[in-house]
């Protein structure tokens, strides 16, 4: 049987296999999520947001991914290489920092525009 995680913003599902990780579920979605640890729990660059109510759709934190989110676990936040999806689930990704910094650039230039 398989389990479908929803990824947000793109809104892209995919079935998958109960046991795998976000991130894997992310790279068969054809998403990107930035890693450089190879999936180590040591990079931290793999975060992403589980939505409210989905949180038992995923495995339960592990003692590593604790430690190493600290108080962002609270807040929805898991390590997508160490999270595996074990029921229906729904996830946000970051932005890409690339795109993050242009819409910051065009929002200022957007303000400064607006003064004139
Ligand atoms: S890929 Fe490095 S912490 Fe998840």
């Amino acid at each position: 049987m398989e389990v479908q995680i929803e990824f947000w913003p793109q809104g892209k599902k995919v079935k998958v296999r109960p046991g795998t990780s976000v991130l894997r579920a992310a790279q068969m979605a054809r998403l990107h999520i930035t890693t450089r640890c190879g999936g180590q729990a040591a990079c931290l660059m793999c975060k992403v947001r589980v939505e409210k109510g989905y949180e038992g759709a995923l495995s339960p934190l592990s003692s590593a991914e604790a430690r190493k989110l600290g108080p962002l676990a609270e807040e929805g936040i898991r390590l997508a290489c160490q999270a595996k999806v074990i029921g229906h689930a729904v996830i946000h990704l970051p932005e890409d920092p690339l795109k993050a910094a242009v819409r910051k650039k065009l929002m200022q230039q957007t303000d400064e525009d607006s003064l004139w």
